[in-house]
């Protein structure tokens, strides 16, 4: 396909980069919110580190703690009166995934006066796509959603019981100060998620883009292989600075943007466990974990070849041909297999859903997105009753 790549965010990667935080964050403001989650940065010493290195930059402080994992929209309301009341003029996001979404939102939305729910496309007929935000420094702390060099950010509403994604230019973050030390308390369970996200923001693009994409294919290919050989070694023994430094680049250059420039795919993976997640607050990836095989089994059914080159390519399997489905479900066995054995769920049940509310999950997601016919962008795209399928596959 044609396309146009930008990404503007600043990225300064590596172990140590933490203690240049002061300096970073004073080139964009004097005065940071310090956005955190649920108290992990505080409870291992990074919040005070940052304060240390902002007071000797002569940047102020004003701190939103709280962002609870799936944030929430109320939490991106109040973050952003503490802005607004505090006179903010930069956003230090310290935390995982959660804390740079939500807040990217609350940067954009010191400078919109309507509710930032508005800016959540959750099948409203004119979302509101921000402008203007303001400058946001990502510091990320677990590896996993590339959120800190993106420019997506996924809300929930718990009200509502929906979960949806905004994505505009100006919610790329400035600077994206990754540091991989800060990432080796992550515990096991959660490395092993991270894992499994990276994983499947390239899988998506890979299974779901056009045809004719050799070069995002082996960059697509580089970053499963990658996250396979390292990922386990992160899990294993959380203080493998190599390894947490691996997965994380891993999990940035998987949702930048340049691993699936040009191939055009859809989400629907993703866009199926944001409902699932909207519903039963499971932690993002674990909903992955399970939907993904059998997304990909179905899926393998329509367009087996892409699956025989995963099966080849990933896990050394040999083909009889292009269509050899029995070889492109092996692949997705032995897929499936990782998964498992990282520690990840691989069946609904795990996460204690049953099928007693599979249609209205359906429903949800393609009302939440759906192309022109009414189904879920992908390749093939998704009728409701293959929703449905997929879903009771994973029971
Ligand atoms: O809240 P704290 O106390 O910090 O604890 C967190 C949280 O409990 C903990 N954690 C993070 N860093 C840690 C740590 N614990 C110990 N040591 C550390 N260094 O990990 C738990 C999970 O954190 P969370 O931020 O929720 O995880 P993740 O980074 O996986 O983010 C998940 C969210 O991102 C969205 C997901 O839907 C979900 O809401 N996504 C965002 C995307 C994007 N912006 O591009 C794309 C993704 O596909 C995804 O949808
Ligand atoms: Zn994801």
């Amino acid at each position: 396909m044609n396309f146009e790549f930008h990404n503007p965010t600043h990225l300064i990667f590596g172990a140590g980069t933490l203690s240049r935080i002061g300096e970073v964050v004073s080139k964009h403001g004097k005065k940071a919110l310090i956005v955190t989650g649920g108290g992990s940065v505080k409870r291992n010493g990074t919040f005070d580190r940052v304060v240390a290195s902002l007071k000797n930059a002569n940047v102020s402080v004003a701190e939103c703690s709280g962002v609870e994992p799936n944030p929430r929209i109320t939490t991106v309301r109040r973050g952003a009166q503490i802005a607004r009341n505090e006179h903010c003029d930069v956003i230090i996001a310290l935390g995982g995934g959660s804390v740079m979404d939500a807040s990217k939102v609350m940067a954009a939305a010191f400078y919109y006066d309507g509710d930032p729910w508005d800016m959540i496309y959750h099948g409203q007929p004119d979302p509101y796509i921000p402008t203007h935000a303001l400058p946001i420094i990502t510091v990320p702390t677990l590896a996993a959603t590339g959120s800190e060099m993106n420019m997506g950010a996924v809300i929930s509403n718990e009200e509502s019981k929906e979960k949806s994604f905004v994505q505009a230019e100006c919610l790329y973050p400035r600077v994206a100060l990754v540091d991989p030390e800060l990432t080796m308390s992550v515990p096991k369970d959660q490395t092993a998620y991270g894992v499994c996200d990276l994983i499947t923001h390239v899988t998506e693009g890979y299974f779901n883009g056009v045809d004719g994409t050799p070069i995002q294919d082996r960059f697509a290919e580089g970053v499963i292989l990658t996250a396979m050989e390292w990922g386990p070694k992160a899990i294993a023994d959380g203080n493998d600075l190599e390894a947490r430094t691996q997965v994380q680049w891993a999990s940035i250059v998987a949702l930048n943007g340049w691993v699936n420039a040009g191939t055009n795919g859809g989400y629907p993976v993703h866009m199926i466990e944001h409902t699932l997640s909207a519903y039963h607050d499971i932690t993002h990836a674990a909903g992955l974990a399970v939907i993904n095989p059998s997304w990909m089994r179905f899926a393998a059914d329509h367009r087996p070849q892409k699956f025989v080159q995963f099966a080849e390519r990933i896990f050394g399997l040999k083909a009889t041909g292009p269509h050899d489905l029995d070889c492109a479900l092996q692949g997705i066995d032995r897929f499936e297999a990782f998964l498992k054995g990282i520690g990840c769920p691989t069946r609904l049940s795990e996460l204690h859903i049953d099928d007693t509310m599979i249609t209205r999950y359906a429903q949800d997601t393609l009302r939440i997105i759906h192309d022109g016919n009414g189904n879920l962008p992908g390749r093939p795209p998704m009728t409701e009753a293959n929703i449905i399928a997929v879903l009771k596959a994973a029971l």
